[in-house]
C-alpha cells in the first residue's frame, strides 16, 4: 500500500481532478452536499419554533445513528471534541492522568484529553491503517504501569486494527475510547467503528461525510452509561416539570434541535454518499496507482478523505503548491501532536512512522460528486 513510485505530472493531476468533479472552477476539498431536503426538514423545524433544547428530532436522529452503527444507543452533542470530552470522563479519565493517543490526528483528540486535565501521551501508529499500532501499544504499555486511557482514531476514515488495540487494552486494563470523529460508515471486520469501546465519538462538522452544521455522537452497548451521558450533556438536569434541581455539574453539550433536523436530512443519503466516495476512490486507484492510499484489507472504509503519497517533504510541498494555485484544494496530513507548542513536552515512544506519513501525505478532493 505505501509503496511509490516517482512520476507524477502535476499538471495533469489537477486537469485530470477537475475532470473527476466536471468543472473548470475551484475544487474543494470536502463540500457539504445539500438539497431541497436539508431546506425542508430545517423550515420544519423552524416553523415548529422547538429550534433549541427540546424537539423530536434529536431523539430520532440518535436512533438512526446507533441503528446505523449497530450500537444499543447514541447520544448527541455538541461537536466531537464535546463528544470526546465526555468520552474520557465516562471512561473514568481525571485530572493527572496520563492517556495514550496517536500524534497523526486532528488536534480535538488531543485537546479533549487535556480538558480532562490529563497529559497526552503520543504512541505510533501503523503506516497502512495510518492509526494506532497496537505493537506498538503493546511494548509502551509493557514498559509504562501509568496509563488510564487509550485513544485510537480511525484516520480519515481508513479503520485502525482496533480488535487487537482492545486486546491489548484488557490486557493491561486500561480504558479504551475510539475517536470515530472521521469513520462514520467504516466497518473493521463488518462491524461499525465505535463498538469496541464505551463512548465512542462521531463528528458531524460541516467537512464530515454527513453534517449537522457542527454536531457529535456519542456510541454506547452500555444503557446505563448512555443515560448518564445524556444526563451530563443535559447540565445534570434532574427531570422534572418545572423544577430546576441539577445531580452535580454537568454541561450544556446537547444537540440542538435544529441541527439535528439538518443531520436527520443528511443521514437519508448517507449509503449514497458512501457509495459515491467509494467511487471516486476506485478512479483514484486507478488513476494514481500505488501512491493511493488504500483500505486495508481488513476493512471497509468511509473513504471520507482521499490521499495520495508524494515521495518526499519536499515533492510534498511542490504538490501543494501546484494544485492549490491552480484551483485544486489539497492539503498536507496535520502537524504531528508532539511537534505543537503545547504538547512537545508530552512522553512519547518511537513515532517514525508518523513521521513517514506526515511527511508525504496530501489530502485530495474527496467530495460527493454531483454529476
Ligand atoms: C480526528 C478528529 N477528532 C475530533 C474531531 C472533532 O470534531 P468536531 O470538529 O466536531 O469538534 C475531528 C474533526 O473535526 C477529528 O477529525
Amino acid at each position: 500500500m505505501f509503496k511509490t513510485k516517482t512520476d507524477i505530472d502535476f499538471k495533469e493531476t489537477v486537469n485530470f481532478i477537475k475532470g473527476v468533479f466536471n468543472t473548470d472552477e475551484y475544487v474543494p476539498l470536502h463540500p457539504p452536499c445539500f438539497d431541497e431536503k436539508e431546506k425542508e426538514m430545517v423550515c420544519e423545524c423552524i416553523d415548529s419554533t422547538f429550534v433549541s433544547s427540546v424537539g423530536k428530532n434529536v431523539t430520532a436522529f440518535e436512533e438512526s445513528i446507533a441503528k446505523f452503527c449497530g450500537v444499543k444507543r447514541a447520544v448527541a452533542c455538541v461537536n466531537g471534541t464535546n463528544a470526546l470530552h465526555l468520552a474520557l470522563k465516562l471512561n473514568g479519565v481525571k485530572e493527572g492522568d496520563k492517556v495514550i493517543t496517536q500524534p497523526l490526528t486532528f488536534i480535538a483528540t488531543a485537546n479533549a484529553i487535556k480538558y480532562c486535565n490529563a497529559e497526552p501521551v503520543f504512541v505510533d501508529v501503523d503506516k497502512d491503517t495510518m492509526g494506532l499500532s497496537p505493537k506498538k501499544l503493546n511494548d509502551y504499555l509493557k514498559e509504562h504501569q501509568d496509563i488510564k486511557a487509550v485513544v485510537p482514531m480511525h484516520t480519515f476514515g481508513h479503520p485502525c486494527r482496533i480488535d487487537e488495540i482492545k486486546t491489548v487494552c484488557d490486557k493491561y486494563g486500561v480504558a479504551l475510547v475510539e475517536d470515530c470523529a472521521e469513520s462514520l460508515g467504516s466497518f473493521y471486520k463488518g462491524k461499525h467503528t465505535g463498538n469496541w469501546a464505551e463512548g465512542s465519538a462521531i463528528s458531524f462538522n460541516g467537512n464530515k461525510i454527513i453534517t449537522t452544521g457542527g454536531g457529535g455522537m456519542l456510541l454506547f452497548n452500555d444503557e446505563k452509561l448512555a443515560d448518564y451521558a445524556k444526563h451530563l450533556t443535559t447540565q445534570a438536569k434532574i427531570p422534572h416539570r418545572w423544577e430546576f434541581r441539577h445531580s452535580e455539574s454537568g454541561y450544556n453539550y446537547r444537540m440542538p434541535n435544529l441541527n439535528a433536523s439538518l443531520g436527520l436530512a443528511q443521514f437519508s443519503k448517507l449509503e449514497r454518499f458512501l457509495a459515491n466516495k467509494r467511487e471516486l476512490a476506485a478512479i483514484y486507484r486507478e488513476f494514481f496507482g500505488e501512491r493511493f492510499v488504500d483500505e486495508p484489507e481488513f476493512a471497509k472504509s468511509n473513504f471520507w478523505l482521499q490521499a495520495i503519497l508524494l515521495d518526499n517533504r519536499a515533492q510534498r510541498d511542490e504538490f501543494l503548491t501546484y494544485t492549490n494555485d491552480n484551483g485544486v484544494m489539497t492539503r498536507p496530513a496535520w502537524c504531528l501532536m508532539n511537534e505543537l507548542e503545547m504538547f512537545k513536552n508530552c512522553e512519547h515512544g518511537d513515532l517514525s512512522n508518523a513521521k513517514w506519513i506526515e511527511e508525504r501525505l496530501v489530502n485530495i478532493p474527496s467530495g460527493v460528486r454531483v454529476i
